[in-house]
């Protein structure tokens, strides 16, 4: 396990129209095109993807780590080779960096209940208010057994950090930071980079949540200079139940066990256990092997179609959907107007979120309605649901136009 990274593949490939590589996309629904717009909830899968986890089970499904036999040790291999794609993927220094579970939510938990189990009174971790719940209550709930303190950091008026706010709160006393790259109801890109330097200067671990960032942008772990970093694969092309979060090689050996049990261990006697070095020791029982090959071919398809052009084509459309929204009476878009991630949430008088939501649903357009389990921030923004539309590589300037004229309906029939 201690092979290099394998070199990327070489990105590029014509001109972006990836939509025909969604199989899902081509059905209609309610009679429309399917304007697939809840993609920071989970985006669909290219061909790709799936044939790679189909191939899986058809020609390589065995234990993986135990067997010895053929069909196990391709299984073996499939999932270490995913391993060295995915710290590739990240810019970590070794494999051994990268841990596999479910997903961000698991991975929280995980860095709240290893790193969180040394906190005690006087001790605080740090976490912005406008975080998603798998971003603050694990966090939450280890500062309450430890009886440590949790500070949410205040926002600026336009939802992003208010960094002199955290340049005060962060301290001598601050253990932990933890912070999303891009965050998941207005797609606030943070300064993760400035974040992660105030942390490692008052001695603290920085966590980044990267659920929302990695199907946006290159993420490089040595430049954002985090300890700890967490993806979500299905919010990237991937399967379901299979995330991946790097830490750096010092910070996983300061960690004690979370879940016990198969793999974790070197030794275990009628009376002692020595636990393995990471990733096996928070690797508790059989991994997804299906779903960390289809994390592995989720990576390998964004390097393959280029995620700077993929990044280029979502803005474009956002920037539409965001312009054709502001313009709608009674309309009121949040976050930052500029330099955000293609993830929008807005209110509109008179109309329900939910409302609004099952009207565009009927002609094909599917948002999310609700508070995106970020109820700080909704509470900040003073609104109890928010309406939220976010793109992915397969989405056009066409689909923010049936994103705005569907709301413009909408908005006919319920006021
Ligand atoms: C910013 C953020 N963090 C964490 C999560 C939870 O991720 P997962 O579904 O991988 O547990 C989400 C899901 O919406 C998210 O948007």
């Amino acid at each position: 396990m201690t092979a290099p990274p394998t070199p990327a593949p070489a990105a590029g490939r014509g001109a972006l129209d990836v939509r025909a590589e969604f199989p899902i996309l081509a059905q209609r629904v309610n009679g429309a095109r399917l304007v697939y717009l809840d993609n920071a909830a989970t985006t669909q899968k290219p061909r790709s993807v799936i044939d790679a986890v189909r191939r899986f089970y058809e020609e390589d499904n065995a234990p993986v780590h135990r067997a010895v036999h053929t069909l196990g040790e391709r299984a073996t291999a499939a999932v270490e080779g995913a391993r060295r794609v995915v710290a590739r993927f990240l810019g970590a220094e070794s494999p051994d960096e990268i841990v596999f579970l479910r997903g961000v939510t698991e991975a929280m938990n995980l860095l709240a209940f290893t790193l969180g189990e040394s906190l005690g009174p006087g001790d605080e971790v740090v976490v912005p208010l406008s975080e998603h719940h798998s971003n603050l209550l694990p966090w939450r709930e280890m500062c309450r057994r430890r009886g440590a303190t949790l500070r949410l950091t205040p926002l600026a008026q336009d939802g992003s950090i208010d960094m002199p706010a955290l340049e005060s709160i962060v301290t001598g006393r601050t253990r932990i930071v933890s912070v999303a790259h891009v965050t998941n109801v207005m797609g606030v890109v943070n300064p993760v980079r400035e974040v992660c330097a105030l942390a490692r200067r008052a001695g603290a671990v920085s966590v980044v949540d990267g659920a929302q960032a990695a199907c946006h942008m290159p993420i490089d772990v040595q430049a954002i200079g985090c300890d700890f970093y967490a993806i979500s694969g299905h919010k990237m092309y991937a399967p379901t139940g299979i995330g991946a979060v790097f830490g750096r090689r010092a910070r996983w050996a300061q960690a004690p066990p979370w879940q016990t049990g198969g793999s974790t261990v070197e030794r275990v006697s009628t009376d002692d256990v020595r636990y393995a070095e990471a990733p096996a020791r928070f690797e508790a029982g059989s991994p997804n092997a299906a779903g960390i090959v289809g994390l592995a071919a989720a990576v390998r398809w964004l390097e393959g179609v280029g995620i700077d052009r993929i990044a280029e084509r979502e803005s474009a459309a956002a920037a539409r959907a965001r312009e054709g929204l502001a313009s709608l009476p009674g309309v009121r878009v949040f976050g930052p107007s500029e330099g955000s991630a293609p993830v929008i949430a807005f209110d509109a008088a008179g109309a329900h979120p939910h409302d609004l939501a099952t009207l565009l649903d009927g002609f094909g357009v599917a948002v999310r309605a609700g508070h995106h389990c970020a109820q700080p921030l909704a509470d900040w923004l003073g609104v109890p649901a928010t309406t939220r539309a976010s793109f992915a590589a397969y989405n056009t300037v066409e689909d923010a136009d049936a994103l705005v004229e569907g709301v413009g309906r909408a908005l006919e029939t319920l006021r």
